[in-house]
């Protein structure tokens, strides 16, 4: 174990070791879930790869272990579910001797009675959906079910059902079957974790603190906020369309286009010379990324267009904020659909992204009754989440 880069443990309560995955979307929750952890007087050592950091110095009050070898080269993208199933495959095979040699293993754990836990950054709902697949594809739905949770999952679903069939998922922690599902649910749900402690300590990037000036510059409800997360990229068409969606739709926008999340491009050079200045002017402002929780609670922000990740779902919900939805894969399906057709706090952008589909999107969200109407909708449930 490489241990140059140790923190001094502080030995005070239970030890509980951590694993985030190493991604922005698992280390955000990870981290809110270890300072929870340590309020509650656990000594907490969080085991990370090289590769995606957390930086320890933003918490002196945890240890920090870096496994070795994990070197993550440009043949690994994570962009895609199958990306990510690559990744995660990478992964169980670099890191799992290191972790089984140094400092517990399943087996060990068996051995000695220790308790573990598996955090699914995910919503319940999602998993137990993508728990339920090899029962899906059994009965045949995946050929006929039309909508994109199924579809665009089934174009890497025979990769995908390998997964969950060897526990590759799991490895080295639980070995999952639906039929023993409930068991592993907590009936008491903790979270959201956001709400005790910000994801703005754990952020890879920097965030773009300009943001929340130029809020400050703007009515009530008035901004729509766009992000994708920190994994989902576009083709350079869409990043077009995108532009002339929010430039045609006249509302005020701040865009978080995150560096080299348009395919080919660094970051906005492929938006035509002047085309800011002509058809925006300064009614948008795009950063390269921003405090996304502090963007949310602002009361300039009156709308979200989300990639619907679970992290940026919850905390939309959690600040009221009524979302347009582009789910780009794995979880974000479901998500999407639990905020269009469940919970009514959104629209989901049907036809990926289309400049009349999104300015229609952006006018009913941010201008139109339907709009008000989910904001009301969504206050309701921030009620409901912010209940003790
Ligand atoms: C991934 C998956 O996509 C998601 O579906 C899964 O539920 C968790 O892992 P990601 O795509 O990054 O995560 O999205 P999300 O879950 O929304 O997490 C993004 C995090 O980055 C959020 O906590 C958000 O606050 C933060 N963020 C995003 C910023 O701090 N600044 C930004 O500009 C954008």
């Amino acid at each position: 174990m490489d241990t140059s880069d140790t923190t001094k443990p502080c030995n005070r309560g239970w030890p509980l070791v951590l694993l985030p995955l190493p991604l922005q979307g698992h280390i955000n929750p990870m981290l809110q879930l270890a300072n929870i952890l340590h309020s509650k007087g656990f000594s907490i050592t969080i085991l990370h790869t090289r590769f995606n950091a957390p930086n320890p110095t933003n918490y002196p009050h945890l240890s920090f272990l870096s496994i070795p070898g994990v070197v993550v080269d440009g043949n690994i993208s994570v962009s895609s579910i199958v990306g990510i199933l690559n990744f995660i495959e990478y992964l169980n095979d670099k890191c799992f001797n290191p972790i089984k040699e140094y400092v517990f293993v399943t087996s060990v754990a068996d051995e000695l009675k220790l308790p573990r836990i598996v955090h699914r950054t995910s919503s319940v709902s999602s998993f137990l959906l993508f728990a339920a697949f090899p029962v899906i594809r059994d009965m045949g739905y995946f050929r006929r079910y039309s909508d994109e949770a199924f579809f665009v999952l089934s174009q890497s679903y025979e990769h995908f059902f390998a997964e969950m069939k060897s526990e590759a998922l799991v490895k080295g922690f639980e070995p999952l079957k639906i039929k023993d599902l409930p068991k592993f649910l907590t009936s008491d749900p903790e979270g959201p974790f956001h709400k005790y402690f910000h994801a703005s300590s754990s952020s890879l990037l920097a965030q773009d603190q300009t943001s929340i000036s130029w809020l400050d510059k703007h009515p009530h409800n008035s901004v729509l906020y766009v992000s994708f997360g920190s994994l989902a990229s576009i083709e350079e068409p869409e990043f077009l369309e995108i532009a002339w969606g929010l430039a045609n739709s006249k509302q005020p926008f701040l865009w978080v286009v995150r560096p080299g999340s348009i395919k080919g491009s660094e970051w906005l050079e492929t938006l035509p010379d002047g085309f800011l200045e002509r058809n925006v002017e300064r009614r948008g402002y795009i950063v390269k990324w921003a405090p996304q929780q502090e963007v949310l609670a602002h009361p300039s922000t009156g709308g979200f267009w989300t990639h619907n990740g679970w992290n940026s779902t919850l905390e939309s919900i959690c600040e009221g904020v009524p979302m347009i939805c582009s789910p780009s894969f794995g979880d974000q399906f479901p998500n999407a659909r639990y905020v269009s057709d469940l919970w009514k706090i959104g629209t989901v952008l049907e036809n990926g992204f289309e400049r009349g589909e999104i300015e229609g999107a952006v006018k009913r969200v941010m201008v139109d009754k339907e709009g008000t109407e989910m904001r009301n909708r969504v206050m309701n449930l921030k009620g409901k989440v912010d209940k003790p």
